[in-house]
């Protein structure tokens, strides 16, 4: 028994001695490098990150490569020697890719018989050779890379792989990076530009290489990833290496870590890592890729969302844009914005016209407790003269008669002016005097609009506060409402010109026909528009215009022709056949005779409307006419010299210049320059 003891202790001894004498034992561990560089050779771009102790073999530069070396070598002992070969290790790296980019190129545990290897190349020669001593014997150098690059001049299987390189970049084998997952019995991949620390493990006995991977915390699994024979001695006949590590960048780039290494030329003296003393990685807080490009395009949909938005604004200004000046402002509550015009009418579509003339169109509308309206738009482009004309149109907004279209307002715009009426649903008087989709009108209801009308022009002239001439009155502009109630509408709208050009105070159109003669001398007055006034009884009663080109020639003056058909003694060939003979023959007599007395030459000689309104409603005896008195029936000779002259039902106007009367052949009507106000015109 005690000499087996002997026995045991002297075995005991005997390996206690041989690991003492013995010059290749060699065993370290860094639980991270905080130490500093104790024991190591660094050079390149490597360097200890302190205080967390990182071992950092590159960092961010491109085509760079850095080293550390154990600063011993490791001594293989003679080749004599009784023990075999081994060596044990076990690290943790980090291979953090630079934000923004692919990674490379990767990291290599390397034994080499220098500690020199700064004539090395990095990028795909990883810091271990250069173009002269790849391949050759003389490196001595074996190094076990973590690639991840594939470099197609040394057949690299891939960009994220393993390989034993003897002397060579080709290496002798190599495997994709992966470890085998002892629990789920498979193969599991690793990728070492994750950034994750990752543990490796390489076993060197009995010329058998063994190289095994595996995420941190895990076990070490029990198969390795690489297993190859490899003849250490061979590849270092001086039989010893430093031992180290090896890492290059080229133009892809990652910041190149170990975090842990433990060395060992024997397994029993390894010694274990303690994770919880290893440094962390850092990690660049980097833009993504993809969030920097997200942003770039959020950046790129809001400024087109704004510009749309903008747009919008400028297009709705732009479309609903007014003109507005400062002596305006008494005129607010009469003024009407754009905008809700644009609506009321349907953005002024076409089906909803009522009418164009030579002043504008003339849009039905609807609006909110108004009700249906009827929207004039004048174009001009002169601002000369406007503000009277608006001054004018805000006046006869405040008159108010049963027998006048209500004005409502107005509004403007550059080179527009619109005007809102109230609509009158019954249409003109003169579509129901010559279209025939329109009932023709009784005697009674004859008589009924010439008094309304008549009432309406007599308040215009007298009833108001100041003298308002109408200066266009027509058939087409006495509306009818839905019981045949009359109602004068447009007035003041004859000053208005379509080009503009001649809209100021001292400018006056007119429709051939309803035009006295003096208009070309004097100019307007209430004696005018009496004038007009007789030539719209006689068109009311004979059914025809005051002047019809189309007319033979004795009959195309409907005065003259009256006044003829009189001294013939058959006036009641002029009344409009329509009538189908029912008439009373008084009333259209005395019709017929007040419009010839309203359409003598002499202005004064002419009745006012007073008097007329008097006369149609037998209040008082027209005076004793013949035809023969003196200025009567005569037609206004100018016209004459009218070559072709179109009427139509709408308000007509020229741009003949003033002041003489002249007309042009294309356009219907006269224009005539005066110099009349409201006020001075009685
Ligand atoms: C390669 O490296 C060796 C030493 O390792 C050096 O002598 C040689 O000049 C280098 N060659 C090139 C091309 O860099
Ligand atoms: C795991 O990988 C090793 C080495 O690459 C291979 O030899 C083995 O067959 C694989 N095992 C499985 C289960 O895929
Ligand atoms: C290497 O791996 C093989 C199994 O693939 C195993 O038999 C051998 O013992 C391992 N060698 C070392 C040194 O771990
Ligand atoms: C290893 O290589 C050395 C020198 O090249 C040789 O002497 C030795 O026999 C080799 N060993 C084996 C196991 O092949």
């Amino acid at each position: 028994m005690a000499q087996r003891l002997h026995l045991l202790l002297s075995i005991i001894l005997f390996v206690n001695l041989i690991r003492f004498s013995n010059q290749q034992d060699l065993s370290f561990v860094y639980n991270g490098f905080n130490q500093g560089e104790g024991g190591l050779l660094l050079d390149g771009l490597a360097k200890i990150q302190l205080p967390g102790g990182l071992l950092q073999l590159t960092d961010a530069t491109a085509r760079q490569k850095g080293h550390a070396f154990f600063n011993r070598p490791f001594d293989f002992g003679s080749a004599s020697s009784s023990q075999s070969l081994s060596f044990w290790t076990h690290f943790v790296c980090a291979l953090v890719p630079k934000p923004g980019a692919d990674g490379g190129h990767g990291i290599a545990f390397v034994l080499s018989s220098s500690k020199d290897l700064t004539q090395a190349d990095p990028t795909q020669y990883l810091g271990l050779f250069n173009i002269s001593t790849n391949g050759s014997p003389s490196s001595q150098i074996l190094a076990i890379e973590l690639d991840t690059v594939e470099s197609a001049e040394f057949d690299d299987i891939d960009k994220n792989h393993v390989g034993i390189d003897e002397n060579n970049l080709h290496s002798v084998v190599s495997a994709p990076a992966s470890y085998y997952s002892d629990r789920e019995g498979t193969n599991k991949s690793l990728t070492f530009l994750s950034g994750d620390p990752i543990q490796v493990w390489i076993d060197y006995e009995d010329t058998l290489l063994n190289v095994t991977l595996a995420p941190l915390r895990n076990q070490k699994p029990s198969k390795p990833l690489l297993s190859r024979n490899i003849n250490l001695t061979s590849v270092f006949p001086d039989r010893k290496a430093f031992v180290g590590f090896s890492a290059a960048t080229g133009s892809l780039i990652s910041y190149q870590y170990i975090l842990g290494w433990s060395f060992s030329t024997s397994r029993v003296s390894l010694q274990s890592l303690d994770f919880s003393k290893l440094p962390t990685v850092p990690r660049p807080k980097i833009p993504k890729k993809t969030s920097s490009l997200l942003i770039i395009l959020l950046v790129i949909l809001g400024l087109l969302v704004m510009a749309v938005l903008v747009g919008v604004c400028v297009y709705k200004r732009k479309k609903y844009a007014e003109v507005k000046e400062p002596w305006e402002k008494p005129y607010g509550p009469l003024r009407y914005t754009y905008k809700s015009l644009y609506k009321a009418t349907g953005g002024f579509k076409r089906d909803g016209r009522l009418g164009k003339g030579g002043f504008g169109e003339v849009f039905k509308g609807t609006m909110p407790l108004v009700g249906d309206i009827a929207v004039k738009r004048l174009s001009h482009d002169a601002e000369q003269g406007m503000k009277q004309f608006v001054a004018e149109v805000v006046t006869m907004g405040s008159l108010q008669h049963k027998n006048l279209v209500p004005l409502l307002g107005y509004c403007r715009r550059k080179g527009e002016l619109l005007l809102v009426s109230k609509y009158m649903e019954g249409g003109s008087v003169d579509q129901y005097l010559f279209q025939d989709d329109k009932p023709p009108l009784s005697w009674s209801q004859r008589l009924a609009i010439l008094r309304d009308i008549a009432s309406a022009l007599c308040y215009l002239h007298t009833g108001a506060s100041q003298v308002v001439l109408h200066r266009d009155i027509k058939a087409s502009n006495v509306m009818l409402k839905g019981n045949l109630q009359a109602f004068l509408g447009d007035f003041g709208m004859a000053r208005f010109d379509d080009r503009g050009a001649n809209l100021s105070a001292t400018a006056a159109v007119g429709t051939i026909g309803y035009m006295a003669l003096e208009l070309t001398s004097s100019g307007t007055s209430t004696r005018t528009d009496v004038y007009a006034f007789g030539a719209f009884m006689l068109e009311v009663t004979c059914g025809r215009r005051p002047f019809d080109p189309e007319m033979p020639v004795e009959k195309r003056h409907l005065v003259k022709w009256v006044v003829e058909c009189w001294k013939r003694g058959s006036l009641v060939d002029t009344i409009d056949r329509r009538l189908g003979g029912k008439f009373i023959p008084g009333e259209v007599e005395m019709v017929l005779k007040l419009g010839l007395f309203c359409t003598r030459i002499v202005p004064d000689s002419r009745p006012s409307m007073e008097q007329v309104v008097q006369y149609l409603n037998r209040h008082q005896m027209l005076p004793d006419l013949s035809p023969d008195t003196p200025g009567i029936g005569v037609s206004t000779p100018m016209l004459m010299r009218v070559p072709s002259l179109a009427i139509t039902s709408t308000s007509g106007i020229s741009s003949a210049s003033p002041p003489s009367v002249s007309s042009s052949p294309a356009n219907n009507s006269m224009f005539i320059s005066h110099t009349i106000m409201y006020g001075d015109g009685r």
